[in-house]
């Protein structure tokens, strides 16, 4: 996103303003005099007059431990569950009914029958930041399928395999357990193609019977409850999605 949008979005100013505060020279990007048109992702530390830049209006993160057989949507014209209806739910089991619940959006999708880690926040500046391409972040799931992979499957899945036109990036993959004719297998991308995990494993003639993922970098989906939440601070989301405070 262009800086002066970014700071405008953070309540410093007008656009115009924003664009002559960064013309004075007084903006700083990771310690460098920003330029006008500058792009950022939000994630860097932005100074003003040697002043950190911080959000105006509170800013939440939550993870979600998203249960199967709900949309990741704000609304649905079909009228299925949303995960905004499960966040609500659970917003008010856990801090009180009479609690007004923040009005946050998801990060990113999973399908309706994908269940695990899915975040949500109001911070719009974050939420591009873990989605941009640029940043790889990892994504690791975990996949009941069948039948099992042999080792051409799992070579062709690791150094990437063609879907809808286009080579995935290398994945690692790693089989946890035989379940009879079934196998359950941990997968980590580091992309975000439309239903990938669901489309690399048919490319290698797989049926998914379950799909959860279980970490978004360092974050780990860990014992949260189906449906539940857990909120975070910005500080732990930074460090454990880009490494960073
Ligand atoms: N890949 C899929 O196929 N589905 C998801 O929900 C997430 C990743």
């Amino acid at each position: 996103m262009r800086l002066n949008k970014y700071l405008a979005n953070c309540g410093v100013g007008s656009r115009r303003k924003c664009d002559e505060l960064i013309k004075s020279g007084a903006v700083l990007v990771d310690g460098c005099v920003a330029s006008l048109g500058q792009e950022v992702l939000g994630t860097e530390c932005i100074t003003i007059n040697g002043k950190v830049v911080e959000h105006a209006e509170k800013m939440w993160y939550f993870m979600l431990n998203k249960p199967k057989g709900c949309v990741t949507t704000v609304h649905d014209d079909r009228g299925r569950t949303t995960v905004l209806d499960i966040f609500a739910k659970a917003y008010k089991n856990r801090f009180g009914a009479d609690k007004q619940v923040p009005r946050v959006v998801p990060v990113g999708r999973l399908d309706y029958n994908t269940q695990g880690l899915l975040l949500l926040t109001n911070d719009g500046n974050f939420a591009n930041a873990l989605m941009h391409p640029s940043k790889k972040v990892a994504k690791k799931y975990v996949a009941l399928i069948y039948p099992h992979l042999d080792d051409a499957d799992i070579n062709a899945l690791k150094s990437g395999i063609v879907i809808d036109g286009a080579k995935t990036l290398p994945a690692d993959i790693r089989v946890l357990q035989n379940v009879g004719t079934k196998q359950r297998v941990e997968i980590t991308i580091t992309q975000g193609r439309n239903r990938q995990v669901r489309k690399m494993f048919e490319a290698v003639n797989k049926k998914v019977n379950q799909l959860e993922r279980v970490a978004i970098g360092n974050l780990q989906l860990g014992n949260l409850a189906r449906g539940d939440i857990k909120e975070l601070d910005y500080a732990e989301c930074k460090l454990a999605l880009f490494g960073i405070f």
